[in-house]
């Protein structure tokens, strides 16, 4: 069983891994550690929570798919420390994709770019590019450093949640989707409520312009400003798993739109009051607000076992696109 540790620094224990709360330097030195030999640390990171493995160690990262029950062919995106480190794992970097690292990392973003040696097809799922991203999140970041002082090239981390299911933003969400998956050696750092709350925007950056893969919080129009470039649209060519159609849903049914019965629940801005008898589930001030708080009130409905949820779409070309897209998903089920 975890122990929710209130004590700076205690380490509670579960059956299954570990529960780091309020994680000291020791204990972020320790679970640096426990990465390089072959064990999982599931992170906060500003969009959700990753689960880490060491990006260089195939049966680490084979067990990732395990934890997660995700087909082995799918892409893993690899986490690194510090901007200079993409050289590692990246060759023939464009200059627009340079300019918008600068800009935007440590953030949510990430750049899809061709590969070196070192990342082997158990990272790409066997194509020719690698998925990069510098997290803003003080303990990845620290974390990512502790790892790279004793010879750690970057951690491989999808969203801690089962495959198909909604990423976890807090450290008890990724506890109940995979504690059960755990082995003893596995620790999650609990690290707060995720800033941004949604996956970072996916930029594939081999062409000669900068192509959207997944929308995030770093919206087209601020790579078109940064770069000067005009943005593709998105392909679907390049092999995204988190375009397949039911992806990122609860249990609950989700109805965009739509009038609750009672008994329903309802997500919508705060400026929307709630229909008769409807429970509300969330009422974000602002667009930002909406994407911080909506997997976890998605969470909410299904531990209150609510059948159906209606959610008001926000409007806008901020990351209400990337609200918008995450919603249509999860709106065709499972
Ligand atoms: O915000 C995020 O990106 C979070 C945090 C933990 O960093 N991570 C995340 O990882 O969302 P994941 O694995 O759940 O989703 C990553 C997506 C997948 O859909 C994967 O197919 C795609 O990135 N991807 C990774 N490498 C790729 C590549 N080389 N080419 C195309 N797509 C790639
Ligand atoms: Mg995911």
């Amino acid at each position: 069983m975890v122990i929710f540790s209130q004590k700076p620094g205690i380490i509670g224990d579960m059956s299954q891994g570990q529960f780091i709360s309020f994680c000291t330097a020791d204990a972020l030195a320790r679970a640096a550690q426990d990465l390089k030999s072959g064990a999982l640390v599931a992170f906060p990171t500003e969009t959700v929570y990753g689960l880490g493995a060491d990006a260089t160690n195939a049966e680490a990262v084979a067990r990732i798919y395990n934890v997660k029950g995700r087909p082995a062919d799918h892409p893993l995106i690899v986490h690194l420390a510090d901007m200079q480190d993409v050289t590692d794992w990246a060759s023939d970097i464009p200059d627009y994709a340079i300019d918008l690292a600068r800009a935007f990392w440590p953030g949510p973003m990430t750049l899809i770019l061709p590969r070196t040696d070192l990342a082997k097809d158990f990272i790409t799922g066997g194509q020719a590019t690698v998925g990069l991203r510098v997290p803003d999140h003080t303990l990845a970041l620290a974390l990512l450093q502790e790892f790279k002082k004793i010879g750690g090239k970057g951690l491989a981390a999808p969203s801690a949640n089962r495959f198909g299911q909604v990423s976890p933003t807090t450290a008890s969400a990724v506890q109940e989707e995979l504690g059960d998956f755990f082995d003893e050696k596995d620790v999650i750092l609990d690290g707060g409520q995720s800033s941004v709350g949604l996956e970072s925007t996916i930029i594939d950056c081999t062409a000669s312009a900068p192509r959207i893969l997944r929308p995030g919080a770093i919206t087209i129009e601020m790579i078109e400003e940064v770069t000067g470039l005009k943005v593709e649209d998105r392909d679907e060519v390049i092999r995204v798993s988190g375009s397949l159609e039911n992806h990122y849903a609860p249990s609950a049914q989700i109805l965009l739109d739509g009038h609750p019965r009672p008994g329903d629940g309802y997500i919508a801005l705060k400026s929307y009051p709630t229909p008769e008898g409807a429970i509300r589930l969330a009422a974000p001030v602002d667009n930002e607000d909406f994407a911080r708080q909506l997997y976890s009130a998605l969470r909410e409905a299904d531990a209150q076992e609510i059948e159906l949820v209606v959610v008001v779409q926000p409007e806008g070309t901020d990351i209400a696109i990337a609200i918008r897209d995450r919603l249509k998903r999860a709106s065709q089920g499972r």
